[in-house]
């Protein structure tokens, strides 16, 4: 029976909840119960296998960054905006915040304890910045846990999605594009549907996507469709899931790797139900709050296939962004909280 059961199924069906009835799957199992019900008076009860195991635990790493220079309340000397934070959150995680400036045997025992990374958006250099070397010492030890057998997710959004195709490419393909503050909707690739991301969400949310304005673009920098296209290495890499136009360059908007569970969207998922100051670009409709969730809960899921953890739950406790405060910035500051770290 088991076999029949698609990976969009398993996803909904993940919890430790009985599965659905069997015939639910499969038309031979519908038969099989049927006849066994005329045969033997009451219903046969298919044994599934259960559900592979999971870890209902999970916690992500957020990647600090250097403070915005133009952050005159800013602390210390790097930050996480809090809206990172509730995104994972939302979707049944915890976060620990990942320092920058750190030596790199620190990070190999961070990546060794936590179940995914997510690489925030915000306004650092993809090439010289601390944010690209932590960037580039978790990518590299995702790379090789993953090609070991290890399933270890990372999600980048805007700054990180930029990071990433750095990072794959080995160089900095993007272009500036006129998509500073503007919603878009996705234009979907023929695969988007059946990809990994996106299969397992509802019809709605994807109408919604791709028929609504309601995915934030906030950024001067994009890749391009042509760019990606002529490069090799990201092309084998990724696959386009959307792209976007700001009407002379159509750029990738959201993509996911083939062999890796790393994602990328140019957009702001968490904005939508987290960030609240009101310019062009941000949108609160239900349908961008309900998108948004889809997009965290989708990676949340990926990060409890990995079963990493902290040496101890001493070790655990401290590490988590638990230990902080977000400041409040405002109204109509870019992020309305964040966390700052020394
Ligand atoms: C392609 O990448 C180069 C940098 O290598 C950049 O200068 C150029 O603007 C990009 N072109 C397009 C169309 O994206
Ligand atoms: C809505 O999306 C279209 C592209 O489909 C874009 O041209 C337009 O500027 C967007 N409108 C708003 C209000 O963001
Ligand atoms: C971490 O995982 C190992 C083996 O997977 C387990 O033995 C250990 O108890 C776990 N530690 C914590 C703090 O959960």
């Amino acid at each position: 029976m088991v076999k029949h059961v698609t990976d969009a199924h398993r996803q909904i069906h993940q919890e430790d909840e009985p599965l659905p009835p069997c015939w639910m799957y499969s038309p031979a199992a519908a038969v099989v119960a049927v006849l066994g019900a005329c045969l033997y008076g009451a219903p046969v009860v298919v044994k599934a296998r259960n559900p592979e195991p999971l870890n209902y635990r999970p916690i992500i790493g957020v990647l600090a960054q250097e403070n915005l220079p133009d952050d005159l309340s800013a602390r210390g000397n790097s930050y996480i905006a809090a809206c990172y934070v509730k995104y994972v959150e939302s979707a049944g995680a915890r976060v620990v915040p990942i320092r920058i400036n750190l030596p790199e045997e620190e990070y190999v025992r961070i990546f060794n304890s936590i179940n995914g990374l997510l690489l925030p958006g915000g306004d650092v250099d993809i090439e010289t910045s601390q944010f690209s070397r932590v960037s580039k010492i978790f990518y590299s030890l995702a790379l090789k846990a993953n090609d070991d057998g290890d399933h270890f997710p990372i999600w980048g959004t805007c700054q990180g999605f930029q990071q990433m195709s750095v990072l794959t490419a080995n160089k900095n393909l993007l272009t500036l594009t006129n998509t500073k503050a503007v919603a878009l909707p996705l234009i979907l690739s023929k695969g988007a549907k059946s990809s990994r991301l996106f299969q397992s969400f509802p019809e709605d949310v994807m109408q919604s996507l791709s028929e609504q304005n309601i995915t934030s673009n906030f950024h001067s920098w994009s890749l391009s469709l042509q760019n990606f296209s002529r490069n090799a290495k990201l092309k084998r890499f990724y696959k386009i899931l959307s792209i976007n136009t700001d009407g002379k360059v159509d750029f990738i908007s959201t993509m996911e790797a083939y062999r890796y569970p790393f994602y990328a969207v140019q957009w702001h998922p968490e904005k939508s139900p987290f960030e609240w100051v009101d310019k062009p670009g941000m949108v609160h409709l239900g349908s961008a709050v309900r998108a948004s969730f889809y997009t965290a809960a989708f990676f949340i899921s990926e990060a409890m296939k990995n079963f990493h953890n902290f040496s101890s739950a001493a070790e655990e406790d401290k590490a988590l962004i638990y230990n902080f405060s977000p400041d409040y910035k405002g109204q109509g500051a870019i992020f309305i909280q964040n966390y700052y770290f020394d």
